[in-house]
């Protein structure tokens, strides 16, 4: 019924567009692709050459390290980027939950996460999107394959691993250059996620698959090359977290402090909620309190205010929280990984990457900082949509973009060229020249790190290649 009453009002939307004169919305306001490679810390780009980050940079901005949101999990920072929301906020606050007032446990693996009211507490931007008259496709972007709030993305796949990155792409430049084009694609990437979580994040091994994401975004920006879509989008590259190195010797053992008897237990290391059984709330919060130096233990009420992580039922009575590169177990009885994610947002590695560029961007710009949620409120100016209440601030990131903001809420009735004129530098020559040399140089190391970190391939275990769904590979495997 619902999605009746919507394709109607696009179909009257259609009409309308036919009717109105050429400078309405699609025209004024550009095109935009969000694009996140899990688990892509900040500093992977200075490992190895990155040839196609640099020229994205180079053509637009660059944000050094993005402060995502706690707990710095996988699904709460993606709901993150497309709400402007922290978690508490959102409602998605881990990867595992459960919520005590429906009796009911929310897994990223089983048919739970189609349950739309699991992410229905917030709104993400491809539904507001679309509820201002615009279209969306999302390509495996966590979440996009859920009914929220009755509306699915006007183009979308069901998640599936197994499809490789260029039918991806594929799919979402049909979609921009289709008949009824999208204004706002999401395009989700396994990688550098897996690898990190199973080889480390200080391994050389894990320098192939940051080139191979390189060549990735490489593909990507030919095919939009070949599309005639370069000019004209608004391309911004992510991530959802870092990842730090674990060690077999940093592990917390729960069993030494409490039995398991006495409580069950959400989500997994490093950030673990805690429900005591009935009557053992205190003795499972003071054996545990004090128990280990690496092991933060808090009420739910006394979580510190900077993790915004406090106002929601679906956070658990006890939280515990590992410090940097520490494991949380109940006793050591399997293997584990060698690197991991989850932890203190304020942590350096726990940052991700962020280029971008296009008609809305600034060229050659490189800013410190900036926080995971004000990507919403960004992103919701480029498409002309307004923003759902969020956490983030337009101001703080205002500078990333080309055209200065005007202080009054309605823009100025001029409309805006569909690619501005960037201003030419006055040494063009010269730079041309640098950057053909620079190029040069760096394609050359590229091919040389990559010959021999590949020479070293063969001993790498890559049995985790087949687990169909890396998205949900994310709990320790302890
Ligand atoms: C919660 O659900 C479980 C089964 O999933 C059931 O055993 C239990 O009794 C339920 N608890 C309540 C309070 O309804
Ligand atoms: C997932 O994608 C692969 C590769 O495209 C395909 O072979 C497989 O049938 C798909 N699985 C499902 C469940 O659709
Ligand atoms: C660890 O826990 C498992 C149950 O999960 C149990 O079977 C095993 O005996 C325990 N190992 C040790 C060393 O306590
Ligand atoms: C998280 O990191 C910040 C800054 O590095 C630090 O002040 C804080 O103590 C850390 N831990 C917690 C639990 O906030
Ligand atoms: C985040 O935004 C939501 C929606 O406006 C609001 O309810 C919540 O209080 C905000 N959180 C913080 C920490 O400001
Ligand atoms: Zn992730």
């Amino acid at each position: 019924m619902l999605k009746r009453l919507l394709r109607s009002w696009s179909t009257l939307g259609c009409l309308l567009a036919l009717t109105l004169p050429p400078n309405s919305r699609q025209e004024e306001h550009g095109k935009l692709l969000l694009v996140s490679f899990d688990g892509f810390r900040w500093d992977y780009i200075n490992r190895v050459p990155t040839p196609n980050f640099d020229a994205v940079m180079k053509e637009g901005v660059q944000v050094e390290r993005v402060v995502n949101t706690f707990i710095t999990k996988t699904l709460p920072n993606h709901y993150t980027l497309v709400t402007g929301l922290h978690a508490e906020s959102h409602g998605v606050v881990a990867n595992e939950m459960f919520d005590m007032h429906l009796n009911r446990s929310f897994s990223m693996e089983g048919q739970s996460a189609y349950e739309p009211r699991w992410w229905e507490e917030a709104v993400p931007l491809w539904v507001t999107n679309q509820r201002a008259g615009g279209r969306s496709g999302a390509a495996m972007w966590p979440g996009s394959d859920v009914e929220i709030r009755g509306v699915y993305p006007t183009h979308y796949v069901p998640y599936n691993a197994s499809v490789p990155f260029q039918s991806r792409v594929e799919k979402l430049l049909s979609w921009f250059s289709g008949p009824e084009p999208i204004d706002f694609g999401v395009l989700y990437w396994e990688e550098p996620d897996e690898s990190g979580h199973n080889l480390g994040p200080e391994s050389p091994l894990l320098d192939v698959v940051i080139a191979d994401i390189d060549d990735k975004l490489g593909f990507l920006r030919e095919e939009l090359k070949r599309a005639g879509l370069y000019d004209d989008i608004n391309l911004i590259v992510t991530s959802d977290h870092g990842m730090t190195q674990l060690s077999s010797e940093k592990i917390i053992e729960l069993d030494s402090y409490v039995s398991r008897d006495l409580y069950t237990w959400v989500d997994k290391s490093p950030v673990v909620g805690i429900i005591p059984k009935e009557g053992s709330f205190d003795e499972v919060y003071t054996s545990l309190l004090n128990a280990n130096p690496n092991l933060y233990v808090y009420k739910r009420e006394d979580i510190p205010d900077h993790y915004h992580y406090r106002h929601n039922d679906r956070i658990m009575p006890i939280l515990l929280e590992a410090r940097e590169g520490w494991t949380i177990v109940q006793n050591k009885t399997r293997k584990f990984m060698l690197g991991n994610h989850g932890y203190n947002n304020t942590l350096a590695s726990m940052h991700p990457v962020f280029v971008a560029r296009g008609p809305a961007f600034r060229s050659g710009y490189v800013k410190s900082t900036m926080h995971s949620v004000d990507l919403y409120p960004l992103m919701c100016h480029i498409l002309g949509v307004p923003p759902l209440p969020n956490n983030g601030s337009l101001a703080s990131v205002q500078d990333l973009l080309e055209e200065a903001l005007t202080e009054t809420p309605s823009p100025p009735p001029t409309p805006r060229p569909l690619v501005p004129s960037r201003p030419k530098d006055p040494s063009h020559a010269w730079v041309v020249g640098l950057l053909l040399g620079t190029t040069l140089v760096v394609f050359f190391l590229f091919i040389f790190v990559k010959q021999v970190t590949l020479k070293q391939l063969p001993t790498l275990p890559l049995s985790n290649r087949e687990i169909s769904q890396p998205l949900l590979y994310e709990e320790l495997r302890l």
